[in-house]
């Protein structure tokens, strides 16, 4: 109420009010939509809360379409139903992933419109098909009024509060567009939102989301729009829904291609992928095409769906039950499926590391037969909560290797296995098995007593990019270890013909062969021996950078740390593990013995070369850094052997971000680039001098 003595408010100017509102939808669109904000987020949040100031004076000129009412919904008790005006229709699944899944859709096509041989190619609209959940947008005199849910196709809820908190969805669109209109298309999470939000979920402690749908599907269907906030979610159109008919003014599209087109033009994201595509050939080319790109793309798509392109065409063929006949989702291989766990193993790595692996049950999925699956740690296991029995999701994206994303929630009650527990000795040796403060990994404190560990150091050694030991695979060494025929590395070079032939199922030839691999592989490389040696942190590139620095192998033995702190790759880290492995006797007299067996390599002169920690990465700079000027980050980043570049890409290493970063900072974001402030750069270059 009004309080007759303070002064009232002043009359508000309705051009400015309009005008703001109208810049910021603008803005928003050009961020969210195009990813090309034209305007620093300062100022946008600058005009944002003058709009505030203005609406807290005026409550009554608050409209739902202003851009300051995407959040701040009251938490909801329930959804309410509501009955789609046209019922959101879903598509026939072709599960055929090879060229005939394209080719037979079409073959379909031209038979149901009855062209023959000689007519001319269909032309279609090819989309990826995004894997979200599907959303009815309702707009009504240009302004958003209803988001659905498809629900069964003919009833779905009313998930509106949560839909407007989607910066990408307008909340109002521009006079031209008819007073009813119906958009529909996906709701999403792209990936590096999803990581980020696992991220904080697991800083929080809480559990982490299985996939992208699953965290879209939650955050749609969280009665607290407040939290749907923080959940970042996007959207692309493909289809409408209700729309004012033509002779009621409504839009006349010929084509799907063009209202497609049209929604880009009204500010909707329609995504860039959307081709047309002629004939069943095209079709299969954009399969493949799509295919090849899916694992790099930014969010999670399950396949593509052709769309005959001609409106005319669509209404003849018609549909069945509640499919078009002029559209099909040709789906990819599935990259999740579900399985059972037999059993929790942990396995001893090379260096004593432990590691839970999941057994399971095996299961065709991403194009390979998945047996086990790394569950990383024992706080991963149990983070997961993976227990023997469970039932699991298994994916293998790519060339990823097959993990556990998460456990099918067991029904209410049901009886579970224990929740794993990292064994307090080594299961191979028996030894302790210890975790080191502020370590995730527990290690086996047998070393090279841990018949495991001995197999690893044998097998690392004789790698094809170490010594190299051509015939020497793990089946061998298996029996050489277990008959203690191998204590020690030099006991490779002491094998017989004899002993080696008094093995299991090993013929004289093999036996032979294996002797020939031995003798020819004493003729090494300084870096090959040196990586060979398999010291914790000592990768190819630094056993390379280490031979270059020091030319001989007595010289890194006898180096102190700050000598080799100065070799190009060497941090703290590599250096103390170099010191603590040469400083144990018995360590030296590996070395010592394998030498004394024969095993050589050239030495060189030292070639001492100046550290150029950021040589190979580039850097952006952007925003006002607090004490440094562009330039002289510019130099400190170029005097380290880096480059400084103009605009962000998959390429960039890092961008260094000052306050007033703009699309530079976002595009780093969202191509996933570590961004530092400069601190953070000081403290890299402070590493490495
Ligand atoms: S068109 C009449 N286009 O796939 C056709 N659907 O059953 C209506 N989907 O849950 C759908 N990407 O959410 C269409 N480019 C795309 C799509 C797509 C994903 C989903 C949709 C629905 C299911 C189709």
């Amino acid at each position: 109420m009004q309080d007759l003595f303070s002064s009232p408010a002043p009359e508000p100017d309705l051009a400015h009010l309009e005008a703001l509102k109208r810049s910021l939808h603008e803005h928003a669109h050009r961020y969210y939509v195009l990813d090309a904000p034209t305007i620093p987020d300062a100022e946008y949040d600058r005009l944002f809360k003058a709009l505030q100031a203005i609406e807290t004076q005026h409550p009554d000129l608050t409209t739902p379409d202003s851009p300051t009412q995407r959040v701040g919904g009251k938490p909801l008790d329930q959804f309410v139903s509501v009955r789609h005006a046209v019922p959101m229709l879903s598509i026939k699944t072709e599960t055929d992933t090879e060229a005939s899944g394209a080719e037979n859709f079409d073959g379909r096509a031209r038979r149901e419109l009855g062209l023959d041989e000689s007519a001319p190619a269909v032309e279609y609209v090819a989309e990826p098909k995004f894997d979200g959940l599907a959303m009815s947008l309702r707009y009504e005199h240009g302004v958003l009024v209803q988001a659905a849910t498809r629900g069964d196709g003919e009833m779905g809820e009313d998930v509106t509060q949560n839909i407007r908190t989607i910066g990408q969805i307008p909340l109002r669109l521009p006079g031209t567009v008819p007073p009813v209109l119906e958009v529909r298309g996906e709701v999403y999470m792209r990936r590096d939102d999803f990581e980020r939000l696992n991220e904080k979920q697991r800083e929080r402690g809480l559990k982490t989301f299985v996939n992208t749908r699953n965290a879209a599907a939650g955050a749609v269907r969280q009665l607290d729009p407040s939290i749907a906030a923080q959940r970042p979610l996007s959207f692309y159109a493909y289809g409408l829904g209700e729309v004012t008919p033509v002779e009621a003014g409504g839009p006349a599209f010929g084509s799907h291609f063009e209202m497609l087109q049209t929604l880009k033009n009204w500010g909707f994201p329609v995504s860039e992928l959307v081709q047309i595509a002629r004939g069943a050939t095209e079709l299969v080319a954009y399969y493949q095409f799509i295919g090849a790109q899916r694992d790099g793309l930014g969010f999670d798509i399950d396949g593509v769906v052709y769309k005959v392109n001609s409106l005319v065409l669509q209404r003849r063929m018609g549909f069945v039950t509640r499919e078009p006949r002029w559209a099909v989702a040709h789906k990819f291989p599935a990259q999740e499926q579900l399985t059972t766990v037999l059993g929790i193993d942990v396995q001893v790595g090379r260096t004593g590391k432990l590691t839970p692996v999941a057994k399971l049950a095996p299961v065709f999925v991403g194009g390979v037969t998945v047996t086990n699956a790394t569950l990383h740690n024992e706080d991963e296991a149990r983070r997961k909560d993976v227990r023997i029995g469970d039932t699991v999701i298994v994916r293998r994206a790519g060339d990823v290797i097959p993990e556990v994303v998460g456990v099918v929630l067991p029904a209410e009650g049901a009886e579970r296995g224990a929740l794993f527990t990292m064994p307090r000795s080594c299961p191979v040796c028996g030894s302790a098995a210890v975790r080191e403060a502020g370590e995730v990994d527990y290690r086996c404190t047998g070393g090279l007593f841990c018949s495991a560990q001995r197999k690893q150091a044998i097998l690392h050694f004789a790698q094809r990019r170490a010594v190299e030991v051509e015939g020497l695979g793990d089946k061998l060494v298996d029996q050489l270890v277990d008959c203690n025929v191998i204590k020690t590395l030099p006991d490779l070079y002491r094998l017989g013909l004899t002993s080696l032939a008094g093995l299991d199922r090993m013929a004289d030839k093999s036996a032979q062969n294996i002797v020939e691999a031995l003798e020819k592989s004493k003729q090494t490389t300084l870096p090959r021996f040196l990586f060979g040696l398999g010291i914790r942190h000592v990768g190819e590139a630094t056993a390379k950078a280490l031979a270059r620095y020091f030319g001989k192998l007595d010289a890194i033995m006898d180096a102190p740390e700050e000598q080799m702190l100065l070799v190009n790759d060497v941090g703290p880290t590599v250096a103390q593990s170099l010191r603590t492995f040469f400083d144990q006797p018995h360590n030296r007299e590996v070395v010592a013995q394998l030498r004394a067996c024969g095993v050589t390599w050239a030495e060189g002169p030292p070639a001492p070369v100046l550290a150029t920690p950021f040589s190979g990465q580039t850097f952006v700079i952007t925003g006002t850094l607090p004490t440094l000027g562009r330039d002289e980050a510019k130099d400190l980043i170029e005097a380290a052997g880096g480059k400084v570049a103009g605009s962000v890409s998959k390429k960039t290493t890092y961008v260094v971000a000052g306050t007033e970063a703009g699309s530079k900072l976002a595009k780093a974001l969202e191509l996933g680039v570590t961004v530092l402030d400069e601190q953070g750069l000081k403290e890299l270059l402070d590493d490495h001098s």
